[in-house]
């Protein structure tokens, strides 16, 4: 009987007061990694294969101290680590998983909960609907737009156009699309900006490279209507069947706003679903003062918004609403015997609006995050990172050796090195600013990344984390200065 009681004790997981042991010094330490992302390298200067070479390559027999683990945790794993928290971080999206979200992780992982039905955990379901309806409202979309979380705009985009797909009523669900001459060919619209996520989910869902029409854009890099209404009645004059289009409000490259009020009302006379992808610039709806953003998008069938890019939402969470939650239901529900329940059609159950049946409890990090700063807090924030990247787009502007490549419309600067000697040579002013962007980043002080405008290589500078202040920006130009001099007087 002892030996058994001390077998299963054995057997269970750590001990409550080593938990809290250990959990208060984690606690600690990420306190401490908050206060001063800025003393890490913001991109890490580990080689490839380091991190590996430095872990066991067979796993370990017994288990092992959690302090030596944590001890590991600091030695091997934070040199591989670039830092998204750095104040410094402007390449790609500049993000922040702020502390009310990381308290809610936390609490996350700890429950453990699925969410895939109801009665799964009721708390998951209901404070999902509630986030996501506070959300809305604060997006200014009006009540029809029902939301569910995913874990990716990709994702999202991709349950939008699977429902698009549904709603074209061609038996896809039930016969597929392969080997039917009884089908049209189907198209989906996208922009030369598009997000690639957005032509992938095209291919997942059977509608092939060919299927994906890329619409030429204008000077300003925005979806051309007159283009996506020739290409749709040229189309459809040739026996395609128009699916989808996705409109993007804050496009990846350069951050243009397609028209959404124009591609709407093409996307209504053709009858076709509209997306909107704002995985990035939605958030910005909620600054008054930047609500003409979502101009026209309570028209669209589908939006999504990424609380973990602008929404200082711990990445995983992206929000995918959409006004026909019955084609989503209609797109994804199956509904196995163990999965039956009595809990009655008052209840929403989440797997049956799209491909996961298990669901993390994302919800509550966003609740944590919405509540702690409230709604003008989110506003006066999102306004300061697009205040300090109009004054960097200022700075470039006044520069003769700098010029900007693209508008500012939010909080990315595109722009490039322009220095007089080398004004006119496209070539080398490509190669100029690779190297000068490659110099920065290995200085471990800035993080910068690139994109091609018109063929020209550009630099991108994305303010978007709450730990940057001015007098980060200002120093990140004097360090493009210096470095851009170095680079010419070496040349
Ligand atoms: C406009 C836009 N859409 C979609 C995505 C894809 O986002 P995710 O990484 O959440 O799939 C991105 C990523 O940066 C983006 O900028």
């Amino acid at each position: 009987m002892q030996d058994e009681r001390l077998t299963q004790q054995a057997l269970t997981d750590m001990d409550p007061a080593e938990f809290r042991r250990l959990g208060h010094q984690v606690v600690d330490w990420i306190a401490d990694y908050l206060a001063h992302p800025e003393r890490y390298p913001v991109l890490s200067q580990v080689a490839p294969g380091d991190v590996k070479a430095a872990l066991p390559q067979t796993p370990p027999t017994e288990g092992e101290a959690m302090d030596d683990i944590l001890a590991d945790f600091e030695r091997i794993i934070l040199p591989g680590i670039t830092h998204w928290n750095h104040p410094n971080f402007y390449a790609y999206f500049a993000v922040s998983g702020s502390a009310p979200g990381i308290l809610g992780e936390m609490l996350t992982a700890a429950l453990n909960v699925n969410g895939m039905l109801w009665r799964t955990s009721p708390a998951v379901t209901e404070l999902e609907e509630v986030t996501l309806s506070w959300l809305r409202q604060m997006l200014g979309l009006p009540p029809d737009f029902w939301g569910i979380i995913t874990d990716t705009a990709s994702v999202s985009s991709m349950t939008a156009l699977a429902a698009a797909r549904e709603h074209l009523g061609l038996g896809v669900r039930q016969q597929g699309l392969a080997g039917r001459d009884d089908l049209p060919r189907l198209r989906v619209y996208i922009s030369e900006q598009t997000h690639s996520s957005v032509e992938k989910a095209a291919l997942l869902l059977g509608i092939g490279q060919e299927g994906v029409s890329k619409i030429p854009t204008d000077a300003e890099f925005r979806m051309r209507p007159d283009a996506l209404e020739a290409a749709i009645e040229a189309d459809i004059a040739a026996g395609w069947r128009p699916m989808a289009v996705t409109a993007t409000v804050g496009t990846t490259a350069t951050t243009s706003i397609d028209p959404v009020p124009a591609i709407a009302h093409i996307c209504r006379k053709h009858n076709v679903w509209l997306h909107v992808d704002g995985a990035y610039g939605g958030p910005a709806a909620i600054v008054p003062e930047m609500r003409w953003v979502f101009d026209a998008v309570d028209q669209a069938d589908s939006l999504v918004v990424n609380p973990h890019k602008w929404l200082f939402t711990p990445i995983d969470c992206s929000a995918l609403y959409s006004r026909h939650p019955h084609v989503l239901r209609r797109a994804f529900s199956l509904v196995p015997e163990y999965l039956t329940h009595t809990a009655g059609s008052q209840v929403t159950d989440y797997m049956d609006y799209g491909i996961q049946l298990g669901r993390r409890f994302r919800a509550l990090k966003l609740w944590f995050v919405l509540r702690y700063f409230g709604e003008r807090g989110i506003a006066e924030r999102i306004a300061h990172h697009i205040e300090m990247a109009q004054e960097f787009a200022a700075w470039v502007d006044a520069s003769p050796d700098w010029e900007r490549l693209a508008p500012t419309p939010f909080s990315l600067v595109c722009f490039r090195a322009r220095p007089a000697a080398l004004a006119d040579d496209e070539a080398a002013l490509d190669r100029l600013n690779d190297a000068l962007m490659a110099r920065v980043n290995a200085t471990g002080k800035a993080f910068l990344s690139h994109t091609r405008l018109n063929g020209r290589y550009t630099l991108r500078l994305a303010i978007g984390n709450l730990r940057t202040t001015r007098a980060d920006v200002a120093q990140t130009w004097d360090l493009l200065q210096e470095e851009l001099a170095a680079l010419v007087a070496s040349a």
